[in-house]
């Protein structure tokens, strides 16, 4: 591996794999899910794209109820998935082409499968078994009441009542029982979990709910605003609750202290990076103090509306609160959990050029950037039929859920599956739509003006001329335009509707043409 003297992860370019859509290679030839052996002989792809590193969702032992979010075993490999050579192979061929591996940790809850679990529901009220995990009586004069007022992620009350009359808490689906992180076994299980992985080579972690494992000890009920009383609870993007007694708990830095010390023991800058949707930048900024996690999602970045003046706000607001931590920045438009960036930047045409525009924006920012799988590729989100929906929410709630976002890629070929696996004709387990012919990898790679096209130059050109460059950034706006000066580079953004003035200078990579040597709308471009 390359070495240098800023670690690798401080302005990473990162992928995520959702294992499940990325490449089907097992069984030979493929099952219409996307596996280890998958990402392997699409690696190449990455190096050629032109990222540091690859963050894999959950490829643990799990029924999938929440599609890997759902861990029974910590410490092994699903067999959908492959089994632990798989990984160790994928390890061993992404650092031979210089990539770095981040697997993903799920520490606030396990699966309804977990030994720990079961072993919970076999044992009695009150035994040492059950205080693994959030049990309590229920309310009202025969407990049939949950014990408090909370609500799921994914809808519906977050307890579930067993036969005993016992209610445990699950902040997601009913299979996701929280565990209970004020008892030391887990603290304890989870160091086991971190070392076995860093064991086996991985160059990081990514934290699932980073900021739910502690709740609030005495499990009051949620203060809710009026207007959302009794409704649905938050949604994952648009906090609406301020009152948070389940979330971002103060105890839960002590947690990351203790992991921060295991991951410096190790040799090689093993990183890790929350998964936090905190409140505030700044209580997004607590995760990573020195003594702590490496870096936080910036989720900032993603609920910004097309706007110039609020593009500069949050570039500006983020990098403050970073660095009142002494970290650095990170990026990102689109994962697993969100509508893709181009449909919810208005979709067709316009939605595709604002996503270029804002994707060339964020990689001229310091700091790391993380991309999700078909951003490449100008994925938009897709429209799944009811019968085709998996999502854990959708059967809670009855709204689409994010199957949209994670269906499988397209790499060859005109029609479904287009390359993505199974040569026997076997369809993925999200159905594409028709029409992804001329999204393929292979369709695109071919083109110089396709999206796969940009992001290559763009990852080739940040590297150029970002690398090891200086931090100090201003971020302002001007009118509709968004201007962004680093390392002797002027980013422009128009969010506007009318053309704008392109400063002088040479441009080094436009998101789309620049007719007449102007700046269009929903057009970016970085100038020295
Ligand atoms: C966040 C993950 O990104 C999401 O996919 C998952 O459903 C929840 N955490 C629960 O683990």
């Amino acid at each position: 591996m390359t070495t240098s003297p800023t670690p690798w992860w401080y302005d990473a370019v990162v992928y995520q794999v959702y294992v499940r859509s990325f490449a089907d290679g097992l069984p030979s030839p493929g099952d219409g899910i996307g596996d280890l052996p998958g990402i392997t002989s699409r690696l190449p792809h990455l190096r050629e794209l032109g990222v540091d590193a690859l963050w894999i969702t959950p490829f643990y032992t799990s029924p999938q109820k929440d599609h890997g979010y759902d861990v029974a075993d910590y410490s092994d490999v699903d067999p959908l998935f492959g089994q632990l050579a798989d990984f160790d192979t994928l390890l061993v061929t992404a650092h031979s082409l210089d990539l770095r591996v981040i697997v993903d940790l799920v520490p606030n809850h396990t699966s309804d499968q977990h030994a720990w679990f079961r072993a919970a529901l076999a044992a009695a009220p009150g035994s040492p078994e059950r205080a693994r995990y959030l049990f309590r009586e229920g309310r009202g004069a025969d407990g049939s009441e949950p014990p408090n007022n909370w609500m799921s992620i994914f809808g519906g009350p977050a307890w579930t009542r067993l036969p005993d009359g016992s209610w445990y808490l699950h902040l997601f689906d009913s299979t996701q029982p929280d565990l209970d992180w004020r008892n030391p076994e887990v603290g304890d299980m989870f160091e086991g979990v971190l070392r076995s992985w860093l064991d086996r080579g991985v160059d990081g972690f990514r934290v699932d709910v980073a900021h739910g494992l502690y709740k609030e000890e005495s499990l009051r009920d949620q203060v809710l605003p009026e207007k959302s009383a009794g409704k649905q609870a938050e949604s994952m993007v648009e906090r609406v609750v301020r009152d948070e007694p389940m979330w971002e708990q103060p105890e839960v830095h002590d947690v990351y202290r203790r992991w921060r010390r295991v991951l410096d023991s190790y040799d090689g800058d093993r990183m890790a990076v929350a998964e936090a949707w905190t409140q505030t930048a700044e209580s997004m900024a607590e995760f990573i103090r020195p003594d702590e996690l490496h870096q936080a999602f910036n989720f900032g970045w993603l609920s910004t509306p097309w706007s110039a003046a609020d593009f500069a706000e949050v570039i500006t607001g983020s990098i403050a609160a970073v660095s009142a931590a002494a970290a650095a920045p990170t990026w990102v438009l689109s994962n697993h959990d969100v509508v893709r960036h181009p449909t919810r930047y208005g979709g067709g045409p316009s939605g595709l050029a604002r996503a270029r525009a804002a994707t060339l924006a964020m990689l001229a920012l310091p700091g790391s950037a993380y991309l999700y799988q078909g951003e490449e590729l100008g994925l938009e989100q897709v429209e799944v039929p009811p019968e085709a929906r998996q999502d854990p929410s959708w059967f809670r709630t009855g709204e689409p859920g994010r199957d949209g976002c994670r269906v499988p890629l397209p790499w060859s070929g005109t029609a479904p599956p287009y390359g993505f696996g199974g040569a026997d004709g076997t369809q993925p387990w999200i159905p594409q739509p028709e029409g992804w012919g001329d999204l393929t990898v292979e369709a695109q790679a071919a083109d110089p003006d396709s999206t796969l096209a940009f992001y290559r130059r763009a990852l080739a050109t940040r590297r150029e001329v970002f690398r090891g460059a200086d931090d100090t950034t201003v971020a302002e706006s001007d009118g509709d335009v968004l201007v962004v000066r680093r390392a002797g580079i002027t980013v422009v953004l128009n969010a506007g509707t009318y053309p704008a003035a392109l400063p002088e200078g040479e441009v080094l990579i436009s998101s789309g043409p620049l007719p007449g040597d102007v700046l269009p709308p929903d057009t970016a471009a970085w100038i020295r």
